[in-house]
């Protein structure tokens, strides 16, 4: 990567903060290679569902190092109220986790071969822990 993209981290918190902020980019993450995310409203299931984080291409550093495991117990615990969106997951294995780790497979009609972690929180806590 030539340029210095965000790193995730800042590019969630400008989010929440200024939501007109670019709703797409790569951004920085140890362990990864390239990581390409989006911020996103989305209609899950009728209910309408902010902020969705959509994780949209990954590539880790070293695949089965831990970087993604990693990242997730990052973001659950981090970010409590942010719903995470795996977009396009071709990868078998990597779906199963996924399912494991309790992502939904959602409707690929509708969704893409994509899947879905609601978010552990409601929305109203959301500012307090950007720091
Ligand atoms: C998928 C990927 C981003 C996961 O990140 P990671 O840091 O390797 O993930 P972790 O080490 O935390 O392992 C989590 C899961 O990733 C998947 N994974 C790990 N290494 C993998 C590899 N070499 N090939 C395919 N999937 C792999 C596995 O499903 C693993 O869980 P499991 O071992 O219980 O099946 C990473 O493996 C990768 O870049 N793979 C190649 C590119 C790819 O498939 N990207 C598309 C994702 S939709």
């Amino acid at each position: 990567m030539s340029r210095r993209y965000p790193t995730l981290d800042e590019f969630i918190k400008k989010h929440l903060i200024t939501p007109d902020f670019p709703k797409n980019s790569y951004v920085q993450e140890l362990g990864f290679r390239e990581l390409y995310v989006r911020m996103t409203t989305r209609y899950i299931n009728d209910e309408r569902l902010a902020p969705v984080l959509d994780i949209a291409k990954a590539m880790a550093s070293k695949p089965g190092k831990g970087a993604f495991t990693k990242l997730l117990a990052r973001l659950r615990e981090q970010y409590p109220t942010l719903h995470i969106f795996a977009e396009q997951v071709l990868n078998d294995r990597f779906a199963l986790r996924l399912e494991k780790l309790g992502f939904t497979k959602l409707n690929p009609n509708i969704h893409g071969e994509s899947y879905f972690l609601k978010a552990r929180a409601r929305g109203e806590e959301q500012r307090a822990n950007v720091g």
